[in-house]
């Protein structure tokens, strides 16, 4: 440990806890202690206890609790030391400094910094100038304006393989630092030290602070080979500890609820552009475990978007038994698959984010993805198979750590092949017969799900919004205007519900004036508590814009946001059966207070 017990409790004796929380959460004081809605996980009455006294946090629904470290932690997706570094500045509490090595080899890292970001600045400016014309071109060729190479920093290295050699020279760099950052290569076989990168699009790539420490490299040849070339290892940079994006990914998907890998750079930059910030990819390397635990600090369930051919089939086979020793209960992974021939960056070109979103919601759990794995396509038709099965299964459980998960893994296969194998009851396989036997008894792939229109598809509150769909368009109107109520009264729902607030379809403009603010203001840090939210609007000359939603305070304005979006997403119309049903399975799910990953197995979905 870098720092000593006595020294953090001065941080957290000079940390204002209830403050530092409250950034983030509605507190109400009771008594002594202050209260307010667990921004772990959903709930509708407050669970969520912070105590400046005792200098902790702590659910009574999740159980997550901590101080203030743990807190940045988890809700800023900093490490420990990054926890600490940050806490003791706002404090005034002043860091030790550690052994004179440790003082060097900081020192050196420090200058490294600035010698990369030296090279990012000049790849900018060559971007921008007449050496950068062909990368410009080739960039609006891919749907990238200055605006995204602003916003993502992007860069062009001059072909000519000396410029940027010849330009931190300029700046007084020596030879060494420049090899030593990863920007030259040194001479050899009698070739003179030459710039590692020359005539790319160059991708900057940042640490946890936003600070660049290496970049990724396109060429813009469709044919070139390789196609990117990234910074090798440095003392900055270690491609499998650091995520594309993940720097600006992590406070999106906080207010997303989760995080998004996908493969490459521009499949990134392509989400962020579609509204996606939550987004991150590994850096030229199959993904490993340390970039999985830098999205599990951000989010429990991140959603692995992989290409939809069998070489994205294996990535996401590959990343889901990486993930199993490290499962913990209510933190999982999802996979959403692409179809076949694109990746995010095509596939958002050709659909647009709303059917990019229905992707995601779309996205199989975990389990789900390892039943598929071992099931289809797969012929079961003998006992000794169906046992083989069994023991595949078991082997996967057997790689999980934990007790609880592990537990209700093997519960959820347990059911699954109780319901494919042994439940079907005789007449329903003689019916069948014919057809299994044709196609020799292969394994249908997942059990199916139920019709719609079956009593245990479809809820009352479905039926009766089918009903109100049916009948009159007024419906929805009303819905937004409750929507609009909600959100005025209690406008942080939009920093809960960012995500399906954003993708719902509109109707009344001022609503979605009323939406487009608020999200705004979420994304650029605001906690949207009531009275900053009216300053700002009232700022901003648009306090009739707020006033018109005016109404009554809801007691339970956050679930009955959730109500109204689920009903509006009904009433939209379109064929949102589906999307129906997994809201609604998701609307259990958080009423019983639990994540998917530990819905009760009986769903017949894989999904346990
Ligand atoms: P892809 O081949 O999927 O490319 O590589 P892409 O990201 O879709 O790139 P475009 O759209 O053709 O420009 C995914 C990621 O794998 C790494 C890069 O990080 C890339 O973003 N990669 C790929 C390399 O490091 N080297 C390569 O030669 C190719
Ligand atoms: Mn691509």
């Amino acid at each position: 440990m870098r720092y000593g017990e006595g020294l953090l409790e001065e941080i957290r004796r000079r940390t204002d806890l209830v403050q530092l929380v409250g950034r983030r959460v509605k507190l109400i004081r009771k008594g002594r202690v202050m209260w307010g809605c667990c921004p772990f996980h959903a709930e509708k009455s407050p669970s969520f206890k912070v105590e400046n006294e005792r200098r902790t946090y702590k659910c009574f629904g999740c159980g997550k609790g901590g101080d203030c470290f743990r807190w940045l932690v988890e809700t800023e997706g900093l490490s420990f030391p990054e926890a600490v570094e940050k806490l003791a500045a706002e404090a005034g509490v002043e860091l030790p400094r550690w052994s004179p090595e440790d003082e060097a080899r900081e020192q050196k890292k420090k200058s490294l910094y600035d010698i990369v970001e030296l090279a990012a600045v000049f790849y900018q400016e060559q971007l921008l100038g007449p050496e950068g014309r062909a990368a410009r071109d080739y960039l609006k060729g891919r749907g990238l304006d200055g605006a995204a190479a602003k916003q993502f920093r992007l860069g062009f290295a001059p072909a000519d393989g000396k410029a940027l050699i010849a330009h931190l020279t300029g700046h007084n760099i020596t030879q060494e630092d420049m090899i030593a950052a990863g920007l030259a290569r040194p001479a050899d076989d009698g070739r003179p030290m030459r710039d590692f990168f020359f005539g790319r699009v160059l991708f900057p790539i940042t640490d946890g602070r936003g600070r660049v420490i290496a970049f990724g490299g396109r060429a813009l040849e469709a044919d070139a080979k390789p196609k990117y070339i990234n910074t090798g290892e440095t003392a900055l940079f270690s491609k499998g500890h650091n995520l594309y994006n993940f720097q600006m990914a992590r406070a999106a998907a906080l207010k997303a609820g989760t995080i998004i890998l996908a493969e490459g750079y521009m499949d990134v930059i392509a989400l962020v552009r579609a509204g996606f910030a939550h987004a991150v990819a590994p850096l030229g390397t199959a993904l490993t475990e340390d970039q999985l635990q830098l999205m599990w600090r951000s989010a429990p369930e991140p959603i692995l978007a992989f290409d939809g051919d069998n070489a994205g089939l294996k990535a996401a086979h590959r990343a889901a038994h990486l993930a199993l020793p490290h499962l913990k209960p209510g933190h999982s992974l999802r996979f959403a698959f692409l179809p076949p021939g694109d990746d995010p960056d095509t596939f958002l070109a050709a659909n647009g984010p709303a059917a990019m979103d229905m992707l995601l919601e779309a996205a199989l759990p975990l389990s789900q993805l390892l039943w598929r794995a071992e099931t289809e396509g797969k012929d079961l038709s003998t006992p000794e198979r169906r046992a083989g099965l069994e023991q595949a299964l078991g082997a996967l459980v057997g790689q999980i750590t934990d007790a609880k998960v592990a537990d209700y893994y093997r519960r959820g296969f347990d059911q699954l092949i109780f319901e494919n194998f042994k439940r079907r009851s005789a007449p329903a396989r003689a019916q069948e017969g014919g057809r299994a036997g044709r196609s020799g008894g292969k394994f249908r792939g997942l059990p199916p799900r139920p019709q719609p229109g079956s009593p245990e598809a479809v809820s009352a509150g479905v039926q009766a919004s089918a009903l109100v769909r049916k009948g009159v368009m007024g419906a929805r109107q009303a819905k937004e205007a409750e929507l609009g109520r909600l959100l005025a009264a209690e406008p942080q729902i939009a920093l809960w519900e960012g995500e399906s607030l954003a993708g719902l379809d509109l109707t009344d403009p001022s609503l979605d004036r009323l939406r487009h603010e608020l999200l705004n203001l979420a994304a650029s840090g605001s906690s949207l508590e009531k009275a900053g939210v009216q300053t700002h609007f009232a700022r901003k000359g648009m306090a009739e814009l707020l006033a018109r939603f005016a109404g009554p305070a809801a007691d339970d304005a956050h679930a009955s946001f959730q109500r109204a979006v689920f009903d509006l997403r009904q009433l939209a119309g379109g064929d949102s059966g589906q999307d129906a049903r997994r809201l609604l399975e998701r609307r259990k799910a958080l009423s019983q207070n639990s994540r998917p990953g530990t819905q009760h197995p009986g769903d017949g979905h894989g999904n346990f």
